[in-house]
């Protein structure tokens, strides 16, 4: 067994067959760990590449240990809202736990069925879950994230992206599994296309992330 599944659920969830993190502080350790001290700077850059702007709504799908969703609160600020949600109460609780800002809050809930009004938020997040969910999943929880977000709303996926180097590949296969050492990255852009958003950029964040920027277009009803 390896790190990244003793952090899972071992019992599959009733609402989804997402892969759940069931234990928040190891998570947060493994988090610290894997990103060898750029966490905080990977995660304040995905807040900016958001686009979020200080009033906006925001939704962060897979929010975990709410690591960036209390970086989009900052970015929001007190005249904005933000909502993370996750299937793994356990992750909630300790999100909760955490989070002093009052226009920010969790919900347990799932990518592939939302929770949510069509239109009801200007920015949607998410950030190292889509690789959590099964394939077939994947372009069900982007048309849901389509469908919450207003006209002219954007899109931010991040996700892990697999080492180049085979050392590198080798020893996160070891620690984190197969799933992540071979995830296909790449797809997402073409994906999110196909769930209706217009893809704007994509780039890498430091060390391990890539990320994809997305809008719905204005004239969508
Ligand atoms: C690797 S963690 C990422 C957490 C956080 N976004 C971060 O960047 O630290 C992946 C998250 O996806 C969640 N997840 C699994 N299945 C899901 C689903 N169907 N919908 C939404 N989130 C899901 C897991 O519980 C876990 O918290």
């Amino acid at each position: 067994m390896n790190l990244g599944q003793l952090l899972q659920h071992g019992q599959p969830h009733p609402d989804t067959e997402g892969r759940l993190i069931a234990h928040a502080r190891g998570y947060e350790l493994f988090g610290a760990v894997f990103f060898g001290g750029l966490r905080p700077h990977a995660y304040v850059r995905l807040a900016r590449l958001s686009g979020a702007r200080p009033g906006d709504r925001v939704l962060e799908v897979g929010c975990g240990t709410g690591y960036l969703t209390r970086r989009m609160a900052n970015a929001v600020g007190p005249g904005g809202s933000v909502l993370g949600i996750d299937p793994s109460a356990e992750v909630i609780a300790y999100s909760r736990r955490k989070t002093p800002e009052p226009h920010c809050s969790y919900e347990t809930g799932v990518g592939e069925a939302l929770d949510a009004s069509d239109g009801s938020f200007d920015v949607v997040v998410t950030a190292l879950t889509m690789h959590h969910l099964p394939e077939v999943l994947r372009p069900v929880a982007l048309r849901e994230m389509y469908r919450v977000l207003r006209p002219g709303g954007r899109l931010l996926v991040a996700d892990f992206r697999p080492p180049r180097t085979r050392p590198v590949r080798h020893l996160i296969t070891a620690s984190a599994g197969h799933v992540m050492a071979n995830y296909r990255v790449d797809l997402l852009d073409g994906l999110i296309a196909d769930a209706g958003f217009e893809v704007r950029g994509r780039g890498e964040v430091r060390p391990w992330l890539r990320y994809v920027q997305a809008a719905r277009s204005e004239r969508t009803s």
